[in-house]
Parts: structure tokens; C-alpha cells; sequence
């Protein structure tokens, strides 16, 4: 009995398996109510009474060895499964793809026209969209009796003391040139407000980008030549300009600037309503009254000033034909720009 224990302990330290279904194979042979094991537990009967003792102990031996033993197969099996399937894994692949979103045509654009004028020098301003009388008209020598002030054009929250909402983003240059002495030069992008009723060339709330420069001996031509710069940096650098006279209460002389049409090339299309350019901005060198009213001295000091809409530059850029679009938050329509930058 005893030497059939030591040559099944023999025979179990020996034993290999390499699958799964090899080591139920063994646990079978060994360790099933019909196993080998077993066997000899059911011989344990026949054993004289003096030796049940040490026989007895002997066969908690092997059976405890036989248990290990087919465990510690099946783990190892299992473990060289796993790493088969590490393995098989692909690092190199692609992550699934992050949802992204996407920005606003409007932010993109702005962006493109703060970076082309950060370029030149110019930094950042902002002022309030809650504005008063002197910032949005009176300092930069609006008419009393101007329309741009009447009811119709213009938000008014009180009269007095007066509170409105901003018709164009002109009223940081005043707001800037209080607190600065030049050289200033600043891009003021933000929204500006009036009482238009709402249709898809119109609406009542929009946005500017207003560039002003004032320092000794500014002239003319450096408002042409960044006029430009600018235009051919965000058009195409075979785009031309063109300006003609216009009026603006805060500058003298003032001019719109077109550019050349960007959709035809200056051919003459439906969108240029075949003339080959398009009007863009509005621009001039500032009024001395103004830089007087924000306390800059006009003998010593000029300027020049633009302002733009950007809901237009967008259109051109873009195409955008209706301008209800930009804030209807429609996904098919802002999912379109998920790849602009
Ligand atoms: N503030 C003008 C508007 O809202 C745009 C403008 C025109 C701004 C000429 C300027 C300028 O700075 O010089 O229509």
C-alpha cells in the first residue's frame, strides 16, 4: 500500500498539461470519485489496524498533493492563455474616436482677424455691452440730434440717468483713449446691439471688431497699408481693396473699403452683384474732436480707426447666406465648421 502511495506521488509531481482541457483530463484521472485517488482511499479499508495510522496520514498526503498539483496546472494553463491574448492585442491601433466639438463660425473668424492685427502690433480691448450716451455717441462726436440715437436704432434701458445697450464696438476706443495716453493700439472684438427687426440680412444683436491707432504722425497711408495687409492675410494675397469716401461722425476723413470679390475673383458674379467688389468695412483718421474729448492731445497726436462686422466676413469667408443661422444653435450647421480653425 504504502509503495503504491510513493509511485502515484512519483507519478503526480511528473505531471504536464497544456490546455485547459488536459488538466480536467487529470483532475479526472486522479481526483474523481472513479480516479486513482480515490481508489486507494477505498483500498484504506483493507489496510490491517496498525498501520490505518500511518497509511491514513500518508493518503491526506497525496491527496493534498494531487489537489495542488492539478490547481497549480490550471493556473499556469490559464495564466499562458492570457498572455496569448496580451499578445494578440493591437497597440498600435487607433483610440475610437473622441467626439469633438466644434467652435462657433463666428469665434473662428474673430480669432483670424485679432490674429492678423496681433500681428501688426495691436492688443486686445474690450468695454461693456451696457454702455451710456457719452461712450457709444457723445464722445465720439455724434450730432445731439444724430438718428443713430433715436428709439429706433438704439436699446435703451433708462433715460436718466442714461443706460443703453452698445451699437458698435466704437465705444471701447473712447473708453480706452480716457484711461491711455499713446501709442494705443487696440482690436475691440464684441457684440453690439440694435433695433432691427430680424430677417436674414438683419438682426438685433451682431458683432464688430473695431481697430484703432493713435500716436504721433499716423497717417493716411499707414491706415491703407494695414488695411491691405489685412485684407490679403485674410482673403488671398491677390486680393485688392478699394475706398471710397464716406461719413462717419468720429472720423474725418472717412472711407468704406471694398475688397475685390472674393467668390469671382473681381470677374462680377451674382454675390457681388456683379460690380467684382464687395464692401467689407468702414474706416478713417480720427476726428481731432475725439481724441480732444478723451482728453488726447489732437495737436500732438492722430489716429486711425476701423470697424467691421463679422457676421460680413464670416459670409464671405463662409458663404453663411442667412444670417439668422449664426444663432440658432442648429448642430448640422455648427457641425459644419468642425474641422475650421
Ligand atoms: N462704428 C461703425 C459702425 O458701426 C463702423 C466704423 C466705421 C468704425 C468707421 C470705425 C470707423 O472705427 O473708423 O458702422
Amino acid at each position: 500500500m504504502l509503495q503504491k502511495i510513493n509511485s502515484l506521488k512519483a507519478e503526480i509531481e511528473g505531471l504536464t498539461a497544456s490546455s485547459p482541457a488536459e488538466v480536467e483530463e487529470l483532475r479526472i484521472k486522479y481526483l474523481s470519485k472513479k480516479g486513482a485517488v480515490s481508489a486507494l482511499m477505498n483500498d484504506f479499508r483493507t489496510v490491517p489496524a496498525e498501520e490505518k495510522r500511518t497509511i491514513g496520514q500518508e493518503l491526506n498526503v497525496l491527496k493534498t498533493l494531487a489537489t495542488d498539483k492539478i490547481n497549480a496546472l490550471r493556473e499556469a494553463v490559464e495564466a499562458g492563455q492570457a498572455a496569448e491574448a496580451d499578445a494578440a492585442l493591437d497597440l498600435t491601433r487607433t483610440a475610437a474616436p473622441m467626439p469633438l466639438g466644434s467652435r462657433h463660425p463666428l469665434k473662428i473668424v474673430e480669432g483670424q482677424i485679432i490674429d492678423i492685427f496681433s500681428r501688426l502690433g495691436f492688443s486686445v480691448a474690450e468695454g461693456p455691452e451696457i454702455e451710456d450716451d457719452w461712450h457709444v455717441f457723445s464722445a465720439l462726436n455724434f450730432a445731439a440730434d444724430h438718428p443713430a440715437r433715436d428709439m429706433q436704432d438704439t436699446f435703451f434701458i433708462r433715460r436718466e440717468p442714461d443706460v443703453l445697450l452698445r451699437t458698435h464696438t466704437s465705444s471701447v476706443q473712447s473708453r480706452v483713449m480716457e484711461k491711455t495716453q499713446p501709442p494705443i493700439r487696440i482690436i475691440c472684438p464684441g457684440r453690439v446691439y440694435r433695433n432691427e427687426a430680424i430677417s436674414a440680412r438683419a438682426h438685433c444683436f451682431f458683432h464688430q471688431v473695431e481697430a484703432l491707432y493713435v500716436d504721433e504722425n499716423v497717417s493716411f497711408v499707414d491706415l491703407k497699408q494695414t488695411l491691405l495687409y489685412f485684407a490679403r492675410q485674410m482673403f488671398g494675397p491677390d486680393t485688392r481693396i478699394r475706398l471710397r469716401p464716406s461719413y462717419f461722425p468720429f472720423t474725418e476723413p472717412s472711407a468704406e473699403m471694398d475688397i475685390s470679390c472674393n467668390l469671382c475673383g473681381g470677374k462680377g458674379c451674382s454675390f457681388c452683384k456683379h460690380t467684382g467688389w464687395v464692401e467689407i468695412l468702414g474706416c478713417g483718421m480720427v476726428d481731432p474732436a475725439v481724441l480732444d474729448s478723451c482728453g488726447i492731445d489732437s495737436k500732438r497726436y492722430t489716429g486711425f480707426a476701423l470697424g467691421m462686422g463679422v457676421e460680413r466676413i464670416t459670409n464671405l469667408k463662409y458663404q453663411v447666406k442667412d444670417l439668422r443661422m449664426f444663432s440658432e444653435n442648429d448642430k448640422r450647421f455648427l457641425e459644419e465648421f468642425q474641422s475650421a480653425r
